[in-house]
C-alpha cells in the first residue's frame, strides 16, 4: 500500500514521475477534457482544519478524472476525540478507495496510514505540506525548465511549507537557500534529512539568519505565513521578528532579474509579502494555486494506479 505523508518518501524518480504525469494530465486538461480514469472512486476528505485550495483542488479534481470527493468537515469526524484515528482509519477505508486528510499533528496522519486499508495522502500537517510542494515544483518546471544549477530561497517560518521545499529540492537537484529568525530554523531532523538527499542528488543547500544572503542570485523566492494555522496565539510575537525577511521590491533586488516569487497562499499581504511584489511581473502565485489541481490528479491516479 503506497502513501503520500511526505516528499522525503518518494524516491526522485517518483517525484519526476509525478511532476511528468502532472503536466501529461494538465495537457488532456486543456485540450477538452480529462479521460474518466477515476470513474466509481471515491476520495474521502478529512479536514482538521480550514482550507481553499485543498478542499476545492481536491474536489475539482475527483470530479474531473470521473470520480467522486467526500468532504468531512472537523465537527464530523473529530479525529482522535469522537473516536481513535485507528478506528477511523478501518472504518473510512470500508466506504472509500482513497483518503486525504489534513491534520494538526502528523502523527495522526502516521497512525491513518498504518490502520488504513487504502492510500492516505497529506493534505497539511504540522510537519509538512507534500501536495504543496509538488506543484511548487510542477510551476517551477514550468517556468524554469528544470531544477539543476537553479536556486530556491524560501524566506520565513521553518514550517511544514519550506520542509517541504526542502525535500523537493534536495531529491530534484536544486540548490536550497533558507533564511529564517533565530528560533524558527527547520527542524535539525529535517535539515539533517535535507543534507542526506543534497549529498545524493548534488544540490548546495544554506541555512542562514541573513535574508540578504538567502536570497543572494536566487531563480526562484518563496515566502508563506508568518504564523501557521494552529500557531495564532504567537501571531503577535511573529510579527515583531519576521519583517527583515518581508519580500518586497528591495529585497528582490537581491535575486535573478528573471526571479519568480511564490506564495502557498492565503497571504497576509503586507506581512511576508507586499502587494507590489504578490501582484507584480515576477509573481507566480496563481499559476501555483492552480497547479494544485493538476499535481493531485496526478498524485491521486498515481496511489491508485490508474494510469
Ligand atoms: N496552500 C494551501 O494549502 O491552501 P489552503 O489552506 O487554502 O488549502
Ligand atoms: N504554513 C501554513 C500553510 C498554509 C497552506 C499553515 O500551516 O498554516
Amino acid at each position: 500500500m503506497k502513501h503520500f505523508l511526505s516528499l522525503a518518501d518518494l524516491t526522485t524518480e517518483e517525484l519526476q514521475g509525478l511532476l511528468d504525469l502532472s503536466l501529461r494530465l494538465k495537457d488532456e486538461w486543456r485540450a477538452g477534457g480529462n479521460a474518466p480514469i477515476l470513474k466509481g472512486k471515491v476520495l474521502g476528505e478529512i479536514f482538521q482544519k480550514p482550507s481553499l485550495r485543498t478542499r476545492v483542488s481536491f474536489d475539482v479534481a475527483m470530479l474531473q478524472l470521473g470520480g467522486h470527493a467526500l468532504y468531512l468537515s472537523p465537527n464530523e469526524i473529530q479525529l482522535g476525540k469522537r473516536e481513535s484515528v485507528a478506528d477511523v482509519a478501518r472504518v473510512i477505508s470500508r466506504y472509500v478507495n482513497i483518503v486525504m486528510a489534513r491534520v494538526f499533528g502528523h502523527a495522526d496522519l502516521v497512525e491513518l496510514a498504518q490502520y488504513a486499508s487504502v492510500p492516505i495522502i497529506n493534505g497539511l500537517s504540522d510537519y509538512s505540506h507534500p501536495c504543496q510542494g509538488t506543484a511548487d515544483f510542477l510551476t517551477i518546471l514550468e517556468h524554469k525548465g528544470g531544477f539543476q544549477g537553479r536556486k530556491l530561497t524560501f524566506l520565513g517560518d521553518g514550517n511544514n511549507v519550506s520542509t517541504s521545499l526542502l525535500f523537493g529540492a534536495t531529491k530534484l537537484g536544486m540548490n536550497f537557500a533558507i533564511g529564517m529568525p533565530r528560533g524558527y530554523e527547520l527542524h535539525p531532523a529535517v535539515w539533517a534529512l535535507g543534507e542526506r538527499f543534497a549529498a545524493q542528488s548534488g544540490s548546495r543547500i544554506l541555512a542562514t539568519h541573513d535574508p540578504l544572503e538567502a536570497i543572494k542570485d536566487a531563480d526562484v523566492v518563496y515566502t508563506d505565513a508568518w504564523a501557521s494555522m494552529g500557531q495564532e496565539t504567537e501571531a503577535e510575537k511573529r510579527l515583531r521578528v519576521f519583517p527583515p525577511y518581508r519580500i518586497d521590491k528591495d529585497i528582490l533586488e537581491h535575486a535573478q532579474d528573471d526571479v519568480i516569487v511564490m506564495h502557498c497562499l492565503p497571504a497576509h499581504r503586507g506581512e511576508e509579502i507586499t502587494d507590489a511584489v504578490a501582484d507584480g511581473p515576477h509573481s507566480v502565485l496563481f499559476d501555483q494555486a492552480e497547479n494544485r489541481l493538476h499535481a493531485q490528479k496526478a498524485i491521486i491516479a498515481w496511489l491508485l494506479e490508474a494510469v
